[in-house]
């Protein structure tokens, strides 16, 4: 069992813009069908975990929730869960939610889909194994951090899908 950090990132290193944009990713040619796309990566997942920031970012743009696994938001706000989906809100330690993952990912892998601080408390607790980073053709300037941390990787894999740089990479220490 694997704990990923699989996003997309401008090339300067930000996630979403200040104003928590991702118009400038959304418009990018990507194949779904090509290296480290997304449903093949998704396919292998047990259990997410994501920011509220995030969390209320899918919430205002996706009319449906399609994450099928259960998903835990790290939140110290009352937020209310999609209908009928498996959304469990935390302000837990890590390490703690980190067990209840996987205990209902049943040897699948997890994913920290977000934000970047989130996907960096992983770190910091030794819970972080592989970051997956699609990189979109732009510069952003200012923005949501990819991952503020003091982390040493190493580069396992890369690809091009279409308009991405796609790094595959373990995290050492
Ligand atoms: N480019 C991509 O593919 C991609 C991927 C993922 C996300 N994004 C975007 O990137 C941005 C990320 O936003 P963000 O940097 O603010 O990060 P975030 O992790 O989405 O949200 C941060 C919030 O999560 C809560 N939180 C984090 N750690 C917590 C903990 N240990 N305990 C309790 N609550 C905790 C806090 O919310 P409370 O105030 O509720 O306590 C905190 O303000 C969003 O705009 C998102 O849409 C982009």
């Amino acid at each position: 069992m694997t704990t990923h950090y699989y996003t997309a990132t401008s090339l300067d290193g930000f996630i979403a813009t200040p104003e928590h944009s991702l118009d400038w990713l959304l418009k990018q040619d990507f194949d779904d069908e090509g290296p480290m796309a997304y449903p093949g990566f998704v396919a292998d997942i047990g259990a997410l975990a994501m920011g509220a920031t995030t969390y209320e970012w899918v919430r205002a743009h996706d009319p449906v929730w399609s994450y099928a696994q259960p998903t835990w938001v790290f939140t110290h706000r009352d937020l209310a869960p999609p209908a009928g989906a498996d959304v469990r809100f935390t302000s837990g330690d890590v390490r703690e939610v980190y067990a209840d993952m996987t205990a209902a990912a049943s040897g699948r892998d997890l994913w920290i889909v977000g934000g970047g601080d989130l996907a960096g408390q992983f770190a910091d607790a030794g819970l972080l194994d592989e970051v997956w980073l699609q990189y979109a053709p732009v510069t952003l300037g200012a923005g949501s951090p990819v991952l503020p941390r003091e982390l040493e990787l190493e580069l396992v894999d890369v690809a091009r899908n279409r308009a991405f740089l796609c790094g595959r990479y373990r995290v050492i220490r």
